[in-house]
């Protein structure tokens, strides 16, 4: 079940398109994470693009509105056949009904939806001092994946460091999706809770997402080669670093 998700973060189809030729050779497609650089430039027909090369998709566009507006938004993002997609946990146990409800085609089949817990880049002071919630960011995680379980959905995103947490309070089955994940002997860019693809392995995360690591590797395929071998597989530096 295990699987490594390469973060997409282009501006343009030909970017990506150009990026996902490199691993056309490759026995292993790589699930692809479309954000919303690419997905506001390319729109829709680069998901169907990249569906067609036979890639899975996990569209990340953290949706956040109104119940109903969610509902309508999701039902329009379910014809698109993506296996992934989310929202953002604080939009209410309410607005993550309404999404799945939305998601979940007439023959009843949907794709994953996970919820953002908080974004790996607010800290608990911000949390404090700009959201004014007043708790320890732990709680308040695990507090906002307990909400989308209750709401039906299959997991979260958040950080590694906090997957044994979710896991513990959700279920063993409720989904981990990490971000944050670093070669153990490369830079951490603007990352700051960062791990390895097999330290990511040994706490649990379901789905890891790496997107400079692989993007910007000078050889992009046997980056994404060595997330494999460590996080699906298990075996720590079988490679050479990229
Ligand atoms: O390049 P890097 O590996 O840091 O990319 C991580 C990807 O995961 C980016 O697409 C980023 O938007 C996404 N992400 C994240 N932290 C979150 C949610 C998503 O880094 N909390």
């Amino acid at each position: 079940m295990r699987d490594v998700i390469v973060a997409c973060d282009f501006s343009s189809a030909s970017e990506v398109l150009s990026f996902l030729d490199r691993f056309a050779s490759c026995e292993r497609k790589p699930f692809v994470k479309i954000g919303m650089e690419l997905y506001y430039s390319a729109g829709p027909q680069i998901v169907r693009e990249i569906k067609a090369r036979g890639h899975r998709i996990f569209l990340d566009l953290k949706l956040h509105d109104i119940p109903n507006t969610v509902k309508k938004t999701m039902k329009v993002l379910s014809a698109l056949d993506v296996d992934m997609t989310n929202v953002h946990a604080s939009g209410t146990v309410d607005m993550m009904r309404a999404a799945l409800e939305g998601l979940t085609r007439e023959d009843g089949t949907r794709p994953l939806l996970i919820a953002v817990t908080q974004l790996t880049s607010t800290s608990e002071e911000r949390m404090r001092t700009d959201l004014l919630i007043d708790r320890p960011i732990g709680e308040v995680i695990t507090h906002y994946a307990d909400n989308a379980r209750e709401a039906g959905l299959d997991g979260v995103v958040c950080s590694p460091l906090e997957a044994s947490l979710v896991k513990e309070k959700c279920g063993k089955d409720f989904l981990a999706v990490t971000p944050g994940i670093r070669f153990k002997d490369a830079a951490a860019d603007d990352q700051v809770r960062i791990t390895t693809p097999a330290r990511a392995r040994e706490i649990g995360s379901d789905y890891i997402v790496v997107g400079r690591p692989v993007t910007a590797a000078p050889d992009p395929v046997s980056a994404y080669e060595r997330c494999v071998e460590e996080f699906v597989y298990g075996k720590e530096d079988c490679q050479t670093a990229p």
